[in-house]
């Protein structure tokens, strides 16, 4: 994994004080490889235009690389078919997407919709405002001690399930939930699951037809590509029977003036001009993923998130939150006892470390761990055991600075 880092130009720098870059903060959004950067560039350089408009020969040229992007995130999530994927503006608005425009139309009074307090609010709050607006109910998996999904109680499913919809990795806690139990679950009370694969897709692969997924979202930018971009798939019978949460231009098929009808999707769900650069780009992020392999990722990060775990136990005051390092993805939350969360990040930064603190978007996982924020490292291809050493490094200045010791 050594020689990936070097395809990611921000790490050509040194900071002040000859720091290198220590970036632990892939979970919120990563850094982006030379392929990109120049994808994009090339494209603006050479045949931009938009897209799915003009026949002439840019015009003509844009639509077979965003056909070629598209084909490379069916791929990559094991899609029937390019016509299952839309291009949106990122996971939240794919979550947003799905929950309105499919639960706005198929949920009632009295439906359950199961989630678990791990979900980040993009896939939490849109599906409590579908929730208070279609009279159906917000409905909790609990949480084992260790901040996974505890499945044991028989009635969480049941006849009034009618979508379950879950994180595929915590973007706090690392936790990776059973796909393949809930999809079965899923399914047999004839419900609908839907995956928010923002912080999954990076680190492992997703085969939502193997697995039975119905609906999958995730953003560009957390799987090294271009930020403004990312896709919503949905499997083709359901997003037939789904309204479009945007209006506009491409999506219609035809326009009365009392009345509009819509277009087959994937289109009906890409109103407006598409973000064509980013989508494009897009292709070139995906082709890193896969090049270098799902197994050596997880190989790799395993051993970072092994070696966090074991060299932050030696800090005096840490406690990390979530599964051990074999269960869970490659993210480190953790708070130090008389340290606050945000203190802890404005120090670490002036060894050039840099980490998230806060609540991360889940208030409700926040509650439920006691504590109101926490500071996380999450690790990505270009990290290395140099990365971990230097988080502890700056961890112990922390607590001189503190006067911790
Ligand atoms: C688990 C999870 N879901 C959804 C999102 C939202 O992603 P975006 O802000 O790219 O739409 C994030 C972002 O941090 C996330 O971690």
């Amino acid at each position: 994994m050594l020689s990936i880092r070097n395809q990611f130009p921000i790490f050509n720098q040194i900071l002040s004080k000859g720091q290198p870059v220590t970036f632990l903060d892939t979970a919120a959004s990563a850094q982006k490889p030379r392929s990109v950067i120049e994808r994009e560039a090339e494209v603006a350089e050479r045949f931009y235009a938009n897209a799915y408009r003009g026949v002439y020969r840019f015009g003509a040229l844009v639509d077979e690389e965003l056909e070629a992007s598209r084909e490379a995130v069916r791929q990559f999530i094991g899609a029937a078919s390019t016509e299952e994927i839309a291009f949106t503006a990122g996971a939240t608005m794919s979550l947003n997407m799905i929950a309105h425009g499919w639960g706005n139309r198929h949920l009632q009074p009295g439906d359950e919709i199961l989630l678990s307090v791990l979900e980040h609010h993009a896939n939490f709050v849109p599906w409590q405002q579908v929730a208070q607006r279609t009279g159906a109910m917000l409905r909790f998996i609990p949480l084992t001690a260790t901040g996974e999904l505890d499945l044991s109680d028989p009635t969480l499913f049941n006849e009034r399930t009618k979508v379950v919809t879950v994180t595929g990795m915590s973007n706090v806690l690392g936790t990776q939930p059973p796909l393949d139990e809930l999809s079965r679950k899923t399914h047999d009370v004839g419900a609908v699951l839907v995956v928010d694969a923002a912080q999954s897709l990076p680190h492992g692969p997703v085969d939502v037809s193997a697995t039975g997924i119905d609906f999958l979202a995730f953003s560009g930018h957390k799987v090294y590509g271009p930020t403004g971009v990312g896709a919503m798939y949905g499997r083709r019978e359901l997003l037939e029977a789904m309204e479009p949460l945007l209006f506009g231009g491409h999506m219609i098929d035809q326009v009365h003036l009392d009345h509009s009808t819509w277009a087959a999707p994937p289109a009906r769900f890409e109103a407006g001009t598409l973000p064509i650069l980013q989508a494009i780009a897009l292709r070139p992020a995906i082709e890193l993923v896969q090049s270098l392999g799902a197994m050596a990722i997880h190989e790799h990060e395993l051993a970072l998130t092994q070696a966090a775990h074991a060299a932050l136990a030696e800090i005096p005051g840490v406690t990390i939150y979530g599964p051990a390092p074999e269960q869970k993805g490659a993210i480190v939350s953790f708070t130090m006892q008389g340290a606050a969360a945000e203190d802890i990040a404005h120090l670490l930064d002036r060894k050039g470390v840099f980490v998230r603190h806060g609540h991360h978007c889940t208030m409700p996982l926040h509650n439920w761990l006691q504590v109101p924020a926490t500071v996380r490292a999450s690790f990505g291809v270009y990290n290395t055991l140099e990365d971990v050493e230097r988080l502890a490094d700056a961890l112990r200045y922390v607590r001189e600075r503190l006067k911790l010791d």
